[in-house]
């Protein structure tokens, strides 16, 4: 959006000047008239990287500035119509007595920033290094200044990048772009499905696969879920990429609908590819990998699931369950539990489960 400004968010060596060098290089190829404030790097060092993911010749304009009003200057008289800071920890607002990237010169500098993009009409976008410890008063101080908030994040283990948008004032948040890091720079993975089931084994207890709609588009995944024995009065619930409430809700109704009680196991629960599951439609394959990996027997081969739970134990309908399914045959998936009167799709056999003991016992192998 034009004279928007935004957040792009991640670890330190996630790849977010990657991300948007390459993203410049294509705007200035188009036609767009880019600045890039390179507080990081030296110009020759950027050049270098530009040339490396073979954008070398694009013609973005280097500013090789600390002072985040001179830098502003200089995009300005450049003529930019998209200006990109990388990092706003690397420069500073002159006259403040504070070090850069401490949180009198992130609030000040933000507030510069809204001005610059606002009254410039110039869309600005700010890279920060989020660290997950320490530095609490971090670049989220700039999250409720910002248009939108973008977070490249990993997922665990691989090579799979997510931007997700955490705030978005003028769109939807729940877009998600998929990358890979290579050799050439991130490629944009055009089959985000199978990248996030590549570690998929069939043979493992405790896994299961959906399909969830992100954004516009669906995407297979995988729960995993491991339970032992506890020695702890209160045993612990941990949950990566789902609510801990969700986990919760979902080992009662496992207990009470289905016979599966887990009160004397630990229990962790996550998600493929480091994403987040919002998705109610995924509640019937998070249950189905609780059960699993509480009688550690793995669910049948090449079998998802497909349904929201309902605290009766019912199996409700999904949305768009036909654009699901055609995804989850597509990567190879031949059969999937679905709530009763799901229609069908070729290609996939379909289960149909009325509530959460159906599906479990569907789910013997
Ligand atoms: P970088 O964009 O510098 O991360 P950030 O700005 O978020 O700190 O990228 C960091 C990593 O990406 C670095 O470890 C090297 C790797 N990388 C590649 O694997 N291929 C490439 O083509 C480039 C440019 C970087
Ligand atoms: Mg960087």
């Amino acid at each position: 959006m034009p004279g928007s400004l935004v957040l792009v968010g991640g670890d330190p060596g996630i790849g977010k000047s990657t991300l948007m060098l390459q993203a410049a290089a294509r705007l200035a190829q188009r036609g767009t008239v880019v600045a890039y404030v390179c507080g990081e790097e030296s110009p020759r060092q950027v050049r270098l990287r530009a040339t490396r993911l073979g954008v070398g010749e694009a013609p973005v304009t280097l500013i090789p500035e600390s002072s985040l009003d001179a830098a502003l200057a200089a995009a300005e008289g450049a003529g930019a119509s998209v200006v990109i800071i990388d990092s706003i920890q690397s420069v500073y607002v002159e006259g403040l007595d504070t070090r850069s990237g401490g949180p009198a010169q992130l609030s000040e500098a933000g507030a510069r920033l809204v001005a610059f993009s606002k009254t410039n009409e110039i869309t600005t976008i700010v890279t920060g290094h989020v660290t997950k410890s320490g530095e609490i008063a971090g670049p989220r101080l700039l999250e409720h200044l910002v248009d939108a908030v973008l977070y490249f994040e990993n997922a665990e283990g691989g090579s799979v990048r997510v931007l997700r948008a955490i705030k978005n004032r003028f769109g939807a948040t729940d877009e998600v772009g998929v990358f890979e890091m290579t050799g050439e720079g991130l490629q944009s993975v055009e089959n985000p499905s199978s990248a996030l089931l590549e570690s998929h084994d069939a043979d493992a207890s405790g896994c299961a696969v959906t399909a969830v709609i992100e954004g516009s588009r669906p995407l297979a995944l995988e729960v995993q879920a491991l339970a032992v024995p506890t020695n702890l009065a209160s045993p612990r619930r941990i949950a990566s990429g789902l609510e801990t409430s969700r986990l919760h809700l979902l080992l009662a109704v496992l207990a009470r609908r289905g016979g599966v009680n887990t009160g004397a196991m630990d229990v962790v629960a996550s998600v493929s590819g480091g994403m987040r599951l919002r998705d109610t439609g995924a509640d019937l394959a998070i249950l189905a990998a609780l059960a699993s990996a509480a009688s550690d027997q793995p669910l049948p081969r090449a079998t998802a699931c497909l349904g929201e739970v309902a605290l009766s134990g019912a199996v409700r309908p999904v949305h768009q369950s036909q654009r699901r399914l055609a995804e989850l045959s597509r990567v190879g998936f031949k059969r999937c539990l679905v709530p009763n009167g799901t229609p069908a799709v070729d290609g996939i056999v379909l289960i149909p489960v009325r509530n959460v003991r159906d599906a479990l016992q569907s789910l013997h192998r």
